[in-house]
């Protein structure tokens, strides 16, 4: 037929798929592009078919039609109900062999069912993360394509041609089987809440403990991005901080309403951290310091409490600055540790083979994480693949054992001042808990034992022991 020959179909043409469809087209493919509406379709063709191959089809049928064998869909509608519907429309028009890629954020236990009911009727099914949002989609993700590696050979090159690259290595590879793209994908998301609110600390930090004027701490971070935190997020920070409101002429953070909203990608993050037991804190104190901005009514009852005694403020303050900095970067690491940690341990569960260094490389560009950070961790898993920690690597190692002092500093300073550092104190208590010689645990043991007859180890024998404790009768 020759009328088949585009080599993808993006149905969804809201903002992400329209732009990824753009993407396809300027880098010469020929893209089937749909719509439940045929607004979209038209107004993406109306004001972009000049940048290339489009085949604009109305309904399904036309839209499977025009694609070359095997098929390949890339799906970027609303996740939920509707991935579902569409899913299952598009698999009624289909044939054994075709690819059906779920590019949108989806949850990765249903992208697990979805695989399985596609696959059991002989079509293959590709969970796919992206991240970058709508720039990223436009002019290079981070694209996490999971399903069956089959599947790859006939998508890997055309997902890598869209990519971001970076030092000529695409920004996307196969993660591993079924809802293993989605999964790092969440877990990418948690990264990022859990960066967003330790640049948000330091930045309430420098705010309040040395009530320095919003445009001096715009250009500290813009210094900081110069150094071991250059990141695309601490570069948007000094953007957002030099931004001054046309209204009031004040700097635009002060007239914005300090609630911060979730779209659920940290909450379903954290659900499963608890879920495989991984102790993935820095993600949790951002998505929980979320909740408690959104408490308005709560907070706004609360606001007289008593602070009791509050410290002065540091009194050298580019010293101060200095700390803070220390603090972000091992704070931060301590997140990656733990981010990594869940992903291996949701491979593991999941039996998916994710390699964490491929994570590293795929994430340094066109992802709103990038960061030359990540560089680093693709060197730590490199030299080492059963890595035990990110902590243990040699380099994050050394760098966290310099700055843990000022940590320590800043996290004291915070809680004398009274200002709250979820994540930076959490993520240093987690260092302090992990590379303690004993732990309280035991103690928890022995209370289980006392109350419930849960039973302990010995550190010098082997077995459970009991003890008939004197308060039994
Ligand atoms: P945005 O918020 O940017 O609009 P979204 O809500 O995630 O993005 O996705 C919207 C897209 O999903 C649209 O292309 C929408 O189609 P319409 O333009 O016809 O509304 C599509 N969509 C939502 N529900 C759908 C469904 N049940 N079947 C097919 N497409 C659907």
């Amino acid at each position: 037929d020759s009328t088949a020959r585009a080599q993808i179909g993006v149905t969804g043409l809201a903002v992400m798929g329209s732009n990824i469809a753009r993407n396809f087209a300027r880098h010469g493919h020929t893209v089937a592009v749909h719509n439940r509406s045929r607004a979209k379709t038209d107004a993406l063709i109306a004001d972009h078919g000049h940048e290339g191959d489009f085949l604009p089809a109305e309904t399904t049928a036309e839209f499977v039609a025009s694609l070359e064998v095997p098929r390949r869909v890339l799906v970027m509608v609303q996740a939920g109900p509707a991935t579902d519907a569409v899913i299952a429309d598009l698999a009624d028009h289909m044939e054994p062999g075709d690819i059906i890629i779920d590019g949108g954020n989806s949850l990765y236990t249903d992208t697990i069912r979805r695989e399985a009911e596609i696959r059991a009727r002989g079509l293959h099914f590709v969970g796919a993360g992206i991240s970058g949002g709508e720039e990223g989609a436009l002019n290079g993700p981070s694209i996490m394509p999971g399903g069956p590696a089959e599947s790859y050979e006939h998508l890997g090159p055309l997902l890598e041609s869209i990519s971001a690259q970076v030092d000529g290595e695409p920004c996307c590879t196969h993660i591993g089987p079924d809802g293993s793209g989605h999964f790092v994908k969440m877990v990418h998301n948690g990264i990022e809440y859990a960066d967003m609110q330790l640049i948000g600390e330091a930045f309430d930090l420098m705010r309040t403990a040395l009530d320095m004027p919003v445009a001096e701490i715009a250009d500290v971070f813009r210094q900081w991005n110069t150094g071991d935190l250059e990141s695309y997020l601490v570069e948007i920070t000094a953007e957002v901080l030099s931004q001054v409101d046309a209204h009031t002429g004040k700097p635009l953070v002060d007239v914005i309403v300090d609630s911060a909203g979730q779209k659920g990608t940290g909450r379903w993050t954290v659900k499963s951290a608890l879920d495989l037991g991984v102790p993935t804190t820095g993600i949790a104190e951002a998505v929980f310091a979320r909740a408690l901005s959104s408490a308005t009514a709560q907070r706004e009852r609360s606001r007289g409490l008593g602070s009791g005694q509050l410290a002065a403020a540091p009194t050298d303050k580019v010293e101060f600055v200095d700390a803070i900095n220390q603090a972000l970067y091992a704070s931060k690491v301590v997140a990656y540790a733990q981010g990594f940690d869940q992903i291996l341990a949701g491979s593991q569960e999941y039996d998916w083979n994710v390699k964490p260094g491929d994570l590293a490389t795929i994430w340094r560009g066109g992802c709103i994480i990038r960061a030359t950070f990540l560089d680093r961790i693709r060197e730590a898993y490199a030299a080492d693949p059963q890595l035990p920690s990110l902590l243990l690597a040699p380099y994050f190692r050394e760098a966290v054992e310099n700055a843990v002092d000022a940590w320590r500093r800043v996290v004291s300073t915070a809680t004398l001042m009274g200002i709250p550092v979820p994540a930076f104190a959490s993520s240093l208590s987690y260092y302090d808990a992990l590379r303690a010689e004993r732990l309280p645990a035991a103690l928890t043991q022995g209370l289980r034992d006392y109350f419930g007859a849960h039973t302990y180890k010995r550190v010098d024998a082997e077995g459970s022991f009991h003890t008939l404790w004197s308060g039994d009768r």
